[in-house]
């Protein structure tokens, strides 16, 4: 079984549940200093796995299982650049292990490459690794101009591997603020959650198939790409959409609001043309809808995956009083839409984000919906390896520490009726 090492983003239990829902196989091995987990597929996966994976920073494939110390370091930099030509460039990426030796470990393999007579440079030092940008321009990733070890300390053993591929950081920037239509007032949904969300989604539509079914897939040498179609129906300016673009994937939107059906719009024409993504390869239709209203799409969509109202925008400390109100209202919205899903949607499961609020280290989050959503027949569930904090009401809390309104993730899957 190939073995991957994983840098996790901001909020890791998010970042993991992304891998069990995304990797094929996906078994957990460690977490090692707080941010790294390390785990095994049952599929290779390769340099483009982490343009769709919102969670994680680096991905590293271990190069060797053999017992290794700092000291095989000059060895394994030369396995791996076999094949570059002219200048070398290498670089170390090293959790868990005592600076002293990284340091030596630097000079031990610039010595290596010297007494091969390989003129080389090296990025990174003992005290940091290469930013991601010197890796990317470095072409080190692709192992063109060389490689970056990934080494990480564990009870085992060291875990060695190479860096395969980098989040591209400037791609979301890109997207986030060149986009032509930006909606402070409803809440700006970065473009890493909105990719989180749809491989929640593409697990779930994978989870519905039957074992057979599974099993072929199980079998795929190789992934089949996947594409789906998915309804947003509190689209907003498209963010969601957007992602499901990039990704080939068949895009229906709707929201109450004409000016965010026209933003979306905007945003998803502007994105076509960014990246030649063509009608006739990828489709996409806005209408203007209410998410609590029966919806009458000419063919039911694979997922819905969508972002529901956060409530007003909040630039100060709510007070209880007003969390109240919020609540009441978020609770009423989510009742007729999820009655309204589960009428006119039949069998179509929802991957959502409800929001919650914080008031002081305490968390506000909405209860009456976990009811409503078992009487319009739906059950809240995640992958099978994920702890949560209430088995009852699995679900994952999005926040950030700058904002007071967090985002609960769900995915809700349909119960079969008998
Ligand atoms: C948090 S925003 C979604 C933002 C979106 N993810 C984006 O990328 O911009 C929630 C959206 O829900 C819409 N909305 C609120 N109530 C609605 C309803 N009953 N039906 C449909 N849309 C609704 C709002 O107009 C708003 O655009």
């Amino acid at each position: 079984m190939p073995q991957y090492a994983a840098i996790l983003g901001h909020q890791p239990h998010i970042s993991l549940a992304e891998l069990a829902a995304s990797i094929p196989g996906f078994s957990l091995e460690s977490i090692e200093a707080k941010q790294v987990a390390l785990f095994s597929a049952s599929q290779a996966l390769d340099g483009s796995t982490i343009d769709t994976l919102g969670g994680v920073v680096i991905l590293a494939e271990r190069i060797t299982e053999a017992d290794v110390t700092m000291n095989d370091v000059p060895k394994l930099i030369s396995g791996e650049v076999t094949k570059v030509k002219r200048k070398v460039t290498f670089g170390l990426r090293c959790f868990n292990v005592p600076k002293g030796e990284v340091r030596t470990a630097y000079r031990l393999g610039k010595e290596e490459m010297k007494r091969q007579g390989r003129p080389c440079r090296y990025i990174g030092s003992d005290k940091k690794p290469a930013a991601t940008a010197l890796l990317r321009d470095a072409d080190v990733v692709s192992g063109k101009k060389g490689v970056e070890l990934f080494i990480v300390g564990t009870p085992n053993g060291l875990w060695m591997g190479k860096t395969i591929c980098i989040q591209d950081i400037d791609a979301y920037t890109f997207r986030d603020i060149e986009k032509p239509v930006r909606d402070t007032t409803v809440g700006l949904m970065p473009p890493k959650l909105a990719q989180i969300l749809l491989n929640f989604g593409g697990w779930m539509v994978r989870e519905a198939l039957s074992d057979e079914e599974k099993k072929k897939n199980a079998a795929r040498k190789h992934k089949k790409k996947e594409i789906y179609t998915v309804l947003d129906p509190f689209c907003g300016t498209g963010v969601i959409l957007m992602e499901c673009l990039l990704r080939g994937w068949n895009v229906e939107a709707s929201d109450i609001a004409a000016k965010a059906v026209n933003g979306c719009k905007k945003n998803l024409d502007w994105l076509r043309k960014e990246q030649k993504i063509l009608k006739k390869d990828v489709s996409d239709t806005v209408s203007k809808h209410d998410a609590t209203k029966a919806f009458s799409l000419k063919t039911l969509p694979d997922i819905v995956v969508t972002e529901t109202s956060l409530g007003p925008p909040l630039n100060k400390k709510p007070k209880k009083s007003e969390i109240k109100k919020f609540v009441k209202e978020s609770e009423k919205l989510q009742e007729a839409f999820l009655q309204s899903a589960a009428a006119s949607l039949p069998g179509v499961p929802i991957v959502c984000t409800w929001p919650f609020w914080k008031l002081g280290d305490d968390t506000v989050q909405l209860e009456k919906v976990w009811d409503a959503l078992t009487k319009a027949g739906y059950e809240a569930v995640l992958p099978d390896s994920i702890e949560v904090l209430d088995p009852e009401h699995p679900s994952l809390l999005y926040q950030r520490k700058d904002q007071f309104v967090g985002r609960e993730i769900v995915l809700l899957r349909p119960v079969a009726q008998s």
